[in-house]
């Protein structure tokens, strides 16, 4: 059982002085690894670790191609500026060889942790010689993961996995006793940027999270289209998170004055405090309108919008 520390009770100076030390004595004189995807958690251990490490923590972030528009490229400039350099990892086949075919969302799930961990993170790690691999699961993560909702693709300890036997490496985890709302104020008392501590959660399996059946490139390019919509269009409007769903069931349309057999993405936006209960925005009829038009004439498979209704639970943020 991990003891939660509730934001209301979070003393950020002292988190963070506390979790530079114990970085620095799991570390040793020895060096450090980690993999940055540009969200909150893992730009906080990032920053965590190059508090505690300086240039003894060598971050990498890997391009999964399941990213959105644009995102690695922006993380990367962004972690420049702060003096912490970033070195972007081409791996697009490996996942989407790993994904081909599978279309179970746990099945999915498990492909890219394996991918991820052993083959393109885990050969990095095993290559650098780093002693420590520093990753940033919280604690919902944890419990989502216990009560057997979704595996989240960073937790092993709770499930009874020994990484260092399985991958070869040993798992820090700072953030473990935080949620969502405490790690934000952590980021904000390193000084990173408000663009990065008050970024909105996208979960660590990417867009894969949010295309229901096979993901192949072509499907995450229209998820990844349909996303940048959505993302444009509701910034700013005060939700905890908003996202585009690529559905696998076809519907009839037209496209063109011809009977089109296309696809149907569903727009979901939440209000949540940490996204362990959550409920659909209210949002004005206009903006699904706008919505629904940007993405069908964005994105040219898509001939059906639809907006969730249901409240978490028992629906889950992310559909995968
Ligand atoms: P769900 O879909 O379980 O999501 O209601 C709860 C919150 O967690 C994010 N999420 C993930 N984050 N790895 C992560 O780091 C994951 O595998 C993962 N799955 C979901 C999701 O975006 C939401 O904010």
């Amino acid at each position: 059982m991990i003891e939660e520390i509730p934001a209301s009770q979070l003393d950020t100076a002292r988190f963070i002085a506390e979790q530079v030390a114990a970085i620095r004595e799991a570390v040793g004189e020895g060096t450090a690894i980690n993999a940055l995807s540009g969200g909150v958690d893992s730009s906080v251990v990032t920053m965590l670790g190059h508090l505690a490490l300086g240039d003894r923590l060598r971050t990498v972030i890997i391009d999964n191609g399941l990213m959105r528009d644009g995102e690695l490229e922006r993380t990367v400039a962004l972690f420049g500026a702060l003096g912490v350099p970033v070195e972007l990892i081409p791996a697009q086949e490996a996942f989407f060889a790993a994904l081909k075919g599978v279309r179970d969302p746990e099945a999915k799930r498990e492909a890219i942790t394996q991918t991820f961990y052993r083959d393109v993170f885990g050969r990095i790690v095993r290559e650098s010689g780093a002693q420590v691999l520093l990753q940033g699961t919280i604690l919902t993560d944890v419990d989502e993961t216990v009560a057997g909702i979704k595996r989240q693709h960073n937790v092993f300890a709770q499930l009874g996995i020994d990484p260092e036997a399985t991958f070869g490496y040993r798992i820090l985890e700072p953030l473990i006793r935080l949620r969502k709302d405490g790690v934000r104020l952590v980021g904000e008392a390193l000084g990173l940027p408000a663009e990065v501590f008050n970024r909105m959660p996208f979960p660590g399996p990417a867009l894969a999270a949010r295309v229901i059946g096979e993901v192949t490139p072509e499907r995450i390019a229209i998820v990844r289209r349909a996303t940048a919509v959505v993302e444009r269009l509701l910034a700013g409007c005060g939700a905890f998170q908003y996202l585009a769903i690529l559905h696998e069931d076809h519907v009839t349309g037209m496209r063109e004055g011809r009977r089109a057999f296309g696809q149907q993405i569903e727009v979901r936006c939440w209000d949540s405090v940490d996204a362990r209960e959550a409920t659909p925005t209210e949002l004005p009829w206009a903006t699904l309108r706008r919505l629904a038009d940007q993405i069908l004439a964005e994105v040219p498979e898509v001939v059906s919008v639809t907006y969730n209704l249901a409240p978490k639970p028992p629906s889950t943020i992310e559909a995968v």
